[in-house]
């Protein structure tokens, strides 16, 4: 029997996560999940996610936490597990209802390290340690509002450009480790983290009239091309929309 592959998923908090939808598509494949939760008071919530996805152990992760990071890679050498793939769907930023121009350098310095340079970091240590399988990738999940500046997206949009240049950079650098490095930017969907942006349920709304098929991504659409980003050995450094079309129209108001 072929060996089963292996997850390693960063970013599930809840059912409604974009992390938990490519974390189903991949054990719907047949991969083996590993997947961490940020706090006590986030694990019942991760836990319904991945109780029904065979996960027998659940890691405590923070960004920037070493111990826990090193804790996650033992267990995977002590079972011997490698990895096909890792993926990033971390996001957090604490002024994000503020305007842009009254953002902190603190509080963009902590977004960008917890949004964007955590893959790196993250990737780094995974790589130091030798636990990626050969033919493996990172998948990270970015949006549009990187390149242009969507209303209530705010410091966001510029950390995930960062953020994807950082794929196209570590693209570019890991690829002879045998490492492919993607982004998948969906529409808006309804997650905890988008419930913190301003004026959300709005831009679902506009995005639905502005989409040429009059719909968002749902949470399957964005699991299915999530997991060809991650197992087909040809699509490198790519950051790809799944928005039903809504980026290519321009609307005047
Ligand atoms: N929801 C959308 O409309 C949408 C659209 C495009 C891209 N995205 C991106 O998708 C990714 C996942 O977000 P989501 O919408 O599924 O929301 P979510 O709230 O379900 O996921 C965000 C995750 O980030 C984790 N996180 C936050 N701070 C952390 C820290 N310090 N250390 C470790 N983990 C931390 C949270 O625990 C959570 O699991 C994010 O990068 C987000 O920007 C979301």
């Amino acid at each position: 029997m072929a060996k089963k592959k292996n997850a390693l998923v960063i970013g599930i908090a809840n059912k409604s996560s974009i992390s938990a939808a490519i974390a189903k598509e991949l054990y719907n494949n047949g991969f083996n999940i590993i997947a961490t939760y940020l706090n006590e008071k986030a694990l019942p919530y991760v836990k319904e996610v991945t109780d029904n996805l065979g996960v027998e152990k659940l890691f405590p992760y923070q960004v920037g936490n070493k111990d826990q990071l090193n804790d996650i890679i033992k267990y995977l050498n002590d079972k011997d597990i490698r990895l096909d793939t890792f993926v990033h769907g971390i996001a957090f930023a604490s002024e994000i209802k503020k305007p842009l121009y009254e953002v902190s350098w603190e509080s963009f310095k902590e977004t960008t390290l917890i949004s964007a340079f955590s893959m790196v970091d993250i990737a780094r240590n995974l790589i130091k340690n030798d636990v990626f399988n050969p033919d493996s990738s990172i998948l990270t999940i970015s949006y549009r509002g990187s390149q242009v500046a969507v209303e209530g997206y705010n410091m966001m949009g510029p950390v995930k450009n960062i953020l994807e240049s950082l794929v196209r950079g570590l693209a570019s650098e890991l690829g002879e480790k045998g490492i492919r490095v993607n982004a998948v930017s969906p529409g808006p969907v309804w997650t905890r983290a988008a419930s913190g942006i301003s004026g959300f349920d709005k831009l679902i709304e506009a995005v639905k009239k502005t989409s040429p098929i009059g719909r968002t991504a749902t949470l399957e659409d964005i699991g299915a091309i999530a997991y060809e980003m991650i197992t087909n050995s040809s699509i490198n450094g790519a950051v790809y929309l799944v928005d039903c079309g809504e980026g290519v129209v321009f609307t005047a108001k």
